[in-house]
């Protein structure tokens, strides 16, 4: 069994030396997480500008209006699943108007990410393979309709991006991207927004100080909220020397584990309780390094907005009877997260009496 590293210390040694430790830990390339030194460079050079400041701050408009509209449509409802229902659809229709992709496709992601975490869950390599395939052919579906005709999206220009060395990026290249992409945006944010709406929902009194909050003071919040139950588990590494990590040797060509979570909760960097600003600059949901999230951005902005509009619709309570099911292994968060919206002249009254 690969080696978990779980102390912070431990886990952002071996994320900052990548002359000890390489990101190719995959029998497929994946693009840009599984390259090294000066391919992965070059590739998070070119794709910066597609998750740059202002292509975040010209899609928040956007993701006001679906988190708007989302919210609106599930506060009807005497409950909804925080994960299923406002999560997955939220992150589906936030990624598609980010990269172009038609409002159409809606159904076949939802689908997939409910299939991926499935697979996901099962631990077996074949539905984990199929549901990869199947995420392949819908992008190269989305591929497809615009090499048919070009459209003015990021998806059209990632198709027309040249690597280096001046060559249009492989299709393959390309597929990987998405899929990447994909991976942080669709699954991890339904997770996230799990995560924070339960945090939420636990007590009223603190969710409602959040109302008014600037936005920074609620994007602290929200990636403390992450820390102390982070749904993105682990990445893996693969030694290049012997080694001692962890206290346990190590040989060249091993595959080491970065748990993220362990990390992210040792008591000998995080003191105890919640405190968003004094444990920020340790905070590993985003990672650390070369390898660190390029999505954090947009993830921070996704989030921020949703629980902004959120909040500004009601205070999210869990829904009697009906408790919220935590992720098993290797997965986290919660899988399910049965809430309803009590809506804000209801919720003052229920605070009254
Ligand atoms: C929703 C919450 C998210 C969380 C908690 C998260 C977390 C992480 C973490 C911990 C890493 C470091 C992996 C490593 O060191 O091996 C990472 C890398 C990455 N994330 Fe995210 N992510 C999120 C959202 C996103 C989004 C929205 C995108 C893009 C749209 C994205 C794209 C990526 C990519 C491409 C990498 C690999 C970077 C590289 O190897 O250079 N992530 N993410």
């Amino acid at each position: 069994m690969a080696p978990t590293l779980r102390s912070h210390a431990d886990v952002v040694a071996a994320a900052l030396d990548v002359s000890r430790f390489s990101n190719d830990v995959s029998r497929f390339r994946q693009v840009p997480n599984g390259l090294d030194a000066t391919a992965h460079r070059q590739m998070v050079e070119i794709l910066a500008p597609f998750l740059a400041p202002d292509v975040v701050d010209g899609l928040e408009p956007t993701l006001r209006a679906i988190a708007r509209q989302l919210i609106a449509e599930l506060a009807a409802r005497p409950a909804f699943d925080a994960v299923g229902d406002l999560g997955v659809r939220f992150a589906v229709r936030a990624q598609s108007a980010w990269l172009g992709w038609s409002p159409e496709h809606e159904p076949a992601l939802r689908l997939w990410v409910a299939e991926h975490r499935a697979a996901l869950r099962s631990g077996e390599d074949h539905r984990i393979a199929a549901t990869a395939a199947r995420f392949d052919d819908i992008v190269r579906l989305l591929l497809d309709e615009r090499r048919g005709c070009a459209r003015d999206d990021l998806t059209t220009r990632l198709l027309r991006l040249r690597a280096a060395d001046g060559d249009l990026l492989p299709e393959a290249d390309v597929v990987s991207i998405l899929r990447n992409w994909t991976g942080g945006d669709l699954s991890s944010l339904a997770l996230c927004v799990g995560v924070v709406v339960h945090w939420l929902a636990d007590d009223g009194a603190r969710a409602a100080r959040l109302r008014d909050a600037a936005a920074s003071d609620l994007d602290a919040v929200i990636d403390e909220i992450l820390r102390l139950d982070d749904p993105f588990v682990s990445n893996r590494r693969r030694a290049l020397t012997d080694a001692v990590v962890g206290g346990c040797p190590v040989h060249a060509g091993d595959v080491v584990v970065l748990d993220w979570r362990a990390a992210n909760t040792d008591a000998t960097v995080f003191g105890p309780g919640f405190d968003p600003h004094a444990h920020a600059a340790a905070n590993l949901v985003y990672g650390v390094g070369p390898h660190a999230c390029p999505g954090r951005m947009l993830a921070t902005r996704q989030l921020r907005v949703l629980v902004q509009e959120l909040l500004g619709a009601g205070a999210p309570q869990p829904a009697a009877g009906d408790p919220a099911v935590r992720e098993s292994a290797p997965g986290a968060g919660w899988r399910t997260m049965p809430v309803r919206l009590v809506r804000d002249d209801a919720a003052a009254a229920g605070r009254a009496s």
